[in-house]
């Protein structure tokens, strides 16, 4: 068995969904994966257990701040930090081994072991060399580190470390108020460490719709979150295992220090492509590291396709499913599309947050005429039942013709909420096509068509 259609790189959302989509459609595949297990750093070390970690410390938050009000009267619940490690563990298992049976499932083969591609149509791994009519390098991203950090991931740590902390540190800095470090920042923060995001831009979240991002920062400080904007980290140096953050602020370039147990560093993934040999094959890179592609995610080496984090784009693992099944049915000889309008992203802490589409922001810059159409969970019954009043739905739609350009959603399942309105950008419609849907009472959902009304001649529980 050394001869396939398809040899996949990497097992992550991108590669493991490529390759099922080329089995199912009829080709011999194969998947190189060096890690024990399949499902990449989404699986392993990324979304799924940061959102084990995310719900269990909801939970205590909700026990916490909630139970009593619900008349769940009792000692609030403590944290044994080794079993909820044990928890995350065992939902990672749960989630890998799901891929593994899909493999066999399908007669997918898993080569064990890291990738090189030694010439077109080759994929070498350890001493034993495949052949393959397509290769996917689906090979994912690794965080990108500030010059002059060390990362020990004990002390000093990626996103990788902070999910195995031998135990909840009193401090924490996190370096960077993206996705990442908002995250687990909230996870640590629930756990009763102090929490302080250093972020070099002005606002958290670039990139967000800045009003969502302005209500986002207010509520994670209520949650007991400290923010240092406008502020360039410089260097971190450790000393009897804690760790001293330095960084400048902007606006006037004074200097600071901050020490704290420990200090995870979220600026930004890279593509790891090392070791696969792109150099020498002469695959085309950008300055930043992506591998380029054309439309059918091609490079410019015949028979070898790139998808996911290591291609321009979005880092997210749905981004990367797309492409992955794109690729696969391109290859198979399908004309497969993916709308990068329509790629929606979640921040799961709590409230959740989400986005689809054109920020106000990007409709000034455009100079296009839009309506904004909001409505707040406070006027949401289910949402004031559950404690979950905070937050509000933002839609923007074309001004002459109603058509839905972007949505921005703070509150209760916001990650959840968004597809409704993904699915009705997808067909092109109009606020009102949302507004005149029937939205079963009481639910979250309802806050959407309400802000589909506001659109219009006006929400009504408002
Ligand atoms: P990010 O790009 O979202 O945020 C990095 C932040 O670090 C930015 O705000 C940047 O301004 C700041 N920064 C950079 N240099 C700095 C410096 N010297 N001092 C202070 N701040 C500095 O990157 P992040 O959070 O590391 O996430 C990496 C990727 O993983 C992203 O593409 C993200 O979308 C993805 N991801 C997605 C998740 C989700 O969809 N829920 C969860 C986790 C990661």
């Amino acid at each position: 068995m050394s001869s396939y259609d398809v040899i996949v790189i990497g097992a992550g959302p991108g590669g493991y969904v490529s390759a099922i989509r080329s089995a199912q459609l009829g080709m011999k595949v194969a998947v190189v994966e060096g890690r024990e297990t399949l499902g990449g750093t989404c699986l392993n070390v990324g979304c799924i257990p940061s959102k084990a970690l995310l719900h269990a410390t909801h939970m205590l938050h909700e026990a916490e701040h909630n139970f009593a009000d619900m008349g769940l009267k009792g000692k609030a619940p403590s944290v044994d930090w080794k079993q909820m490690l044990s928890y995350k563990d065992n939902v990672v298992g749960q989630n890998t081994g799901g891929i593994e049976y899909l493999f066999k499932k399908n007669k997918i083969d898993w080569i064990k072991g890291w990738a090189t591609i030694p010439s077109v149509g080759k994929v070498q791994v350890g001493d034993d060399t495949y052949d393959a009519k397509n290769i996917i390098i689906a090979s994912g991203s690794e965080a990108s580190v500030l010059p002059g950090i060390e990362i020990d991931e004990k002390t000093v740590v990626t996103s990788t470390g902070a999910l195995t902390l031998n135990k909840v540190p009193k401090s924490l800095v996190v370096i960077g108020a993206g996705v990442i470090g908002l995250e687990l920042g909230s996870v640590y923060a629930r756990l009763g460490a102090e929490v302080t995001v250093i972020e070099f831009l002005d606002a958290i979240t670039p990139g967000m719709d800045a009003e969502i991002a302005r209500q986002f920062q207010k509520m994670l400080t209520k949650q007991g979150l400290k923010f240092k904007l406008g502020a360039a980290v410089q260097g971190v140096e450790v000393k009897n295992n804690k760790a001293t953050v330095s960084y400048q602020l902007r606006k006037d370039e004074s200097e600071h220090t901050i020490t704290a147990d420990t200090v995870l560093v979220a600026t930004g993934r890279k593509p790891f492509t090392t070791g696969l040999g792109l150099d020498a094959l002469g695959v085309e890179l950008s300055e930043r590291g992506q591998i380029k592609t054309d439309a059918n995610y091609a490079t410019n080496v015949p028979g070898i396709y790139a998808i996911g984090d290591t291609i321009a784009g979005p880092m997210l693992a749905h981004k990367a499913e797309d492409e992955g099944m794109a690729v696969a049915e391109g290859i198979a000889g399908q004309k497969p599309h993916v709308n990068y309008g329509v790629i929606p992203g979640v921040i799961y802490t709590h409230p959740e947050v989400s986005n689809v589409g054109e920020t106000e922001e990007s409709l000034k810059a455009a100079g296009r005429a839009y309506k904004v159409g909001k409505f707040p969970f406070l006027g949401n019954a289910r949402a004031k039942a559950n404690f979950a009043g905070d937050g509000f739905v933002k839609l923007l739609v074309d001004a002459q013709t109603d058509r839905i350009l972007g949505a921005h959603i703070i509150g209760p399942m916001a990650g959840d909420l968004i597809h409704e309105i993904c699915v009705a950008m997808e067909f092109g419609a109009a606020a009102e096509d949302i507004a005149r849907t029937c939205h079963a009472h009481p639910t979250y959902s309802e806050a959407v068509r309400e802000a589909a009304l506001a659109c219009g001649d006006g929400a009504i529980h408002v």
